[in-house]
C-alpha cells in the first residue's frame, strides 16, 4: 500500500447513530476517492467547533454563533497565509537570475561606443525593478501576516473565547482570502517577466525561469481559486459599513487594516495633492491615494448592490452582478493597501538600519506608485485626480525612482539569493559570468584544424 493514500473521511458523511453495522467500502486512489453506503463514526468528528452527542444533539463550546465562525474561518486561513509567503520564494529566485543577467548582459548602444548592459535601458528597469520591489514589499507583508496568524492560532491553541479572538479570525480569514491572490499573481506575472527580459535565455530550460513559472502556477488555484476568494475580503469589508451604518459602531480590528474605513465620509473628500514628481516618491501620497481608493471602491460596490438588490434581484443575482471593476477591485485595493502600509511603516521603523532606510524608502514608494497605476481609471473616475497632470507625476516618479534603484539592483536580489548551486541558473550566477557557460570553453582551438573555415562555420553563441 505505500504508494497509496487512504482519503481521510469527510466530516459531512458523519453519522450520529454511533458504530454499530457499518459497512465501508474504502477505495483507494491516488486522485480519487469514491464512498457507497459508508458509516463513519460520530467520534471521528472534527468537533473543535462544534459536535454531536450521542442523542443527535448539536452541541458547541461557543454560545455565540458569530464567535463560533471567526474560530472557524480563522483556522482555514493556515494554508493560505502560507501560500503568500511561499510564492515570494519563487519569485525571488526568478528576480535574482533576471536581474544579474541584465546586469551583465550587452545589447547595442549608442552610436559608436561598447555595447551596453540592458539593465541600462529604461524599458528594462520598468519591466524588472518594480517587480523587485513588490518582491521586498510581499516579502515583509507576507512575514508579518504569519506572525498575526500565528497570534490568532495560539489563542485557539489556549482555547480563547474573547470577542477579540473572533474578530482576528474573521480580519485573518480576509486578509488571507486576498493576500494569497496579491502573492500568487505577483509572482505569476513577475517570473513571466523575467523570463521574457531574459530573452532566448529566458526559455532555456537550463536557467530555470520555465519551471519556476510552472511550480508557481497552481498557487493561483488551490485554496480556492484566486478570483472567488477574493468575494470573502470584500464581504468583510462590506460587513463593516453596513454595521457602521446600522448600529454605528466604531470600525477597529485587531490587526487594525480597517481602522480607516471609521474616516469613511472624509476621506472621501480627499483630493490628491502633490504638484512635483519629488512630493510623489514620498510614499505618503500613495497611502493617501489607497485609502481613498478603498473608500471609494467600497462605496461604490455597496451602491451597486443596492441598486441590483433594489431591481428584485437576490442576494446571489446581485452578487453575482456586483463583482466586476466592484467588489472584486475593492478586495485588491484594500490587501494593495495593507501591503503597502506595513512596508511604510517598517522603513521608518526602530529596528530598521538607518543605513538601509533611504533604499527600502525608494522600493517602497516604487511598489506604492507602481500598485496604484492599475488604478488610475477609478481614480479619475472618482474625481480623486483630476487634469493631466496628476498621472503624469506619477509616471515621472516611477521611472526616477526605477532610475535611482538600478545600481542597487544587483545588490538587492544578492540580499536574498541563495547560493548558485541552489539557484541552479548559469545566467544567474552570482559572479555574474554565468553566460561564459554558454560560450565556447577556452580549449575550443585545441580541436579545430587550424583552417579558419572551420572554425567560422560554428555557430557562434
Ligand atoms: C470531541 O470529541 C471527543 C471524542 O468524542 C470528545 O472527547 C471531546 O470532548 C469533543 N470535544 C468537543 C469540543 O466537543
Ligand atoms: C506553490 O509555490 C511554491 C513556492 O513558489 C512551490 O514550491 C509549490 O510547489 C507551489 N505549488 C504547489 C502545488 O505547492
Ligand atoms: C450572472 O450574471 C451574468 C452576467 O450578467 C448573467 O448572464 C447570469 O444570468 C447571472 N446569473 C444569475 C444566476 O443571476
Amino acid at each position: 500500500m505505500s504508494s497509496f493514500t487512504r482519503i481521510a473521511p469527510c466530516p459531512a458523511l458523519v453519522s450520529s447513530r454511533g458504530r454499530g453495522g457499518n459497512r465501508s467500502f474504502p477505495i483507494f486512489s491516488l486522485s480519487f476517492a469514491v464512498f457507497h453506503n459508508v458509516r463513519i463514526p460520530r467520534e471521528n468528528l472534527l468537533n473543535k467547533t462544534g459536535d454531536v452527542a450521542p442523542d443527535g444533539r448539536y452541541v458547541t463550546p461557543f454560545k455565540d454563533p458569530n464567535k463560533r465562525f471567526g474560530e472557524s474561518l480563522g483556522a482555514l486561513s493556515g494554508g493560505r497565509v502560507s501560500i503568500t509567503r511561499m510564492a515570494q520564494v519563487n519569485l525571488k529566485l526568478a528576480l535574482t537570475v533576471a536581474i544579474r543577467f541584465s546586469a551583465t548582459r550587452r545589447q547595442f548602444g549608442p552610436p559608436n561606443t561598447e555595447e551596453i548592459p540592458v539593465l541600462e535601458y529604461q524599458l528594462q528597469q520598468w519591466r524588472l525593478i518594480p517587480y523587485l520591489a513588490a518582491a521586498y514589499a510581499l516579502e515583509h507583508f507576507s512575514k508579518s501576516l504569519f506572525m498575526n496568524f500565528a497570534e490568532f492560532q495560539l489563542g485557539a491553541m489556549m482555547k480563547e473565547k474573547s470577542e477579540r479572538q473572533a474578530d482576528m479570525g474573521r480580519e485573518i480569514h480576509a486578509l488571507g482570502c486576498s493576500s494569497k491572490p496579491l502573492g500568487s499573481w505577483t509572482a505569476q506575472r513577475g517570473i513571466q517577466e523575467c523570463r521574457e527580459a531574459c530573452g532566448g535565455h529566458g526559455y532555456l530550460a537550463m536557467n530555470r525561469l520555465g519551471d519556476l513559472r510552472n511550480d508557481n502556477d497552481p498557487n493561483c488555484t488551490y485554496e480556492g481559486d484566486n478570483n472567488v476568494l477574493l468575494q470573502q475580503t470584500s464581504n468583510y469589508l462590506l460587513g463593516w459599513l453596513s454595521a457602521k451604518h446600522r448600529d454605528g459602531v466604531r470600525i477597529e480590528s485587531p490587526f487594525h487594516t480597517v481602522d480607516f474605513l471609521d474616516h469613511f465620509p472624509q476621506i472621501l473628500e480627499t483630493k490628491f495633492t502633490a504638484t512635483t514628481a519629488e512630493q510623489c516618491m514620498d510614499p505618503a501620497v500613495s497611502l493617501a491615494a489607497y485609502r481613498w481608493l478603498v473608500c471609494f471602491l467600497l462605496d461604490e460596490s455597496r451602491r451597486r448592490l443596492e441598486e441590483q438588490r433594489s431591481e428584485g434581484k437576490d442576494d446571489f443575482e446581485a452578487r453575482n452582478g456586483s463583482q466586476v471593476y466592484y467588489c472584486r477591485s475593492l478586495a485588491l485595493a484594500y490587501i494593495e493597501l495593507c501591503c503597502l502600509q506595513r512596508f511604510s511603516a517598517q522603513v521608518s521603523a526602530e529596528d530598521t538600519p538607518a543605513g538601509l532606510r533611504p533604499v527600502l524608502g525608494q522600493l517602497c514608494a516604487l511598489y506604492g506608485l507602481w500598485s496604484l497605476s492599475s488604478h488610475m481609471a477609478t481614480l479619475y473616475q472618482g474625481g480623486y485626480l483630476s487634469g493631466r497632470k496628476p498621472n503624469e507625476l506619477v509616471q515621472m516618479a516611477v521611472l526616477a525612482l526605477c532610475s535611482q534603484l538600478k545600481d542597487d539592483a544587483v545588490a538587492l536580489v544578492d540580499a536574498f539569493a541563495p547560493p548558485d548551486f541552489i539557484l541552479n541558473s548559469p545566467i544567474g550566477n552570482a559572479d555574474g559570468q554565468g553566460h561564459k557557460v554558454l560560450e565556447r570553453p577556452s580549449w575550443w582551438k585545441e580541436f579545430s584544424s587550424d583552417k579558419p573555415a572551420v572554425g567560422s562555420l560554428r555557430p557562434k553563441l
